[in-house]
């Protein structure tokens, strides 16, 4: 595992760290990922919760939007009445509003020590328009290289669970948007997707069963919590 305390100023990721900004010192980038319904929203809270205890100064940000700019770039993403919408001037879309994010909000609170939890970032890119409309994932790297230049998340937590079951969760509260009305096949494929991202990179990943009670899920959060704890060097 590449995450290690700060308490001396350490580097949090020692491997494939992000040329954008120098991390001794700086706050931390945490993503979380999933499916429809997976509980990234609800577990997002617990998680902000217990960081503030901690003493964690907390930027709370989401993707697509984040920014006046990105949520109305994230408006025209998900109105149902887009139709005819092209996957990649989707994809374009994703990283115009995440561009705006990263030099907006993101990286001046990271600057300023501040720690950044997010609501989908660039994985979730690699999930819908890579797995889910098939988009080459070449493609999808040369726009994360284009728009981030190697910044990363420094560790991403998975919400994972099978796909009937978050849709059922998501379904329960009302309109749906223009991703919610894909098929089932489509979120098979960004549940794979998202799985094979994690697979592929154990170190940056925490991979969450979401599929269980709440009370579960969340006793799978405090093990990463005490992790977060560390690296903020208010651990045991
Ligand atoms: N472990 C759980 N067991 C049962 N219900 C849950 C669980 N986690 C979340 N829920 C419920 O499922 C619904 C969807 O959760 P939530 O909005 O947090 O998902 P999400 O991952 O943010 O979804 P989206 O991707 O659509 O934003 C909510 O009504 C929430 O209360
Ligand atoms: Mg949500």
């Amino acid at each position: 595992m590449q995450l290690r305390p700060s308490k001396d100023g350490e580097a949090v990721r020692l491997a494939g760290r992000d040329c954008m900004r120098e991390t001794t010192g700086k706050g931390r980038f945490i993503t979380l990922e999933g499916g429809e319904g997976a509980g990234k929203s609800t577990n997002l809270e617990y998680l902000r919760n217990a960081l503030e205890r901690a003493g964690i100064e907390l930027l709370v940000t989401r993707e697509p939007g984040g920014t006046l700019l990105g949520e109305k770039i994230r408006g025209l993403l998900l109105d149902p009445d887009n139709t005819a919408m092209s996957d990649d001037a989707e994809m374009l879309l994703m990283f115009a509003a995440r561009a705006q994010h990263i030099h907006q909000l993101i990286m001046p609170a990271l600057e300023q020590g501040t720690w950044v939890i997010c609501d989908r970032f660039t994985d979730a890119t690699y999930a819908y328009q890579g797995g889910g409309r098939g988009v080459d994932p070449r493609r999808i790297e040369v726009l994360e290289q284009w728009a981030q230049r190697g910044f990363q998340p420094d560790l991403t937590i998975l919400f994972d669970l099978p796909v009937e079951i978050g849709l059922q969760r998501a379904g329960a509260r009302g309109d749906l948007d223009r991703f919610e009305r894909e098929q089932t096949a489509f979120f098979e494929r960004v549940r794979n997707a998202y799985l094979d991202r994690a697979k592929h990179d154990p170190a940056r990943f925490r991979t969450v069963d979401a599929g269980q009670d709440l009370i579960q899920v969340q006793q799978q959060l405090d093990t990463i919590i005490g992790e977060l704890l560390m690296i903020a060097g208010c651990g045991d």
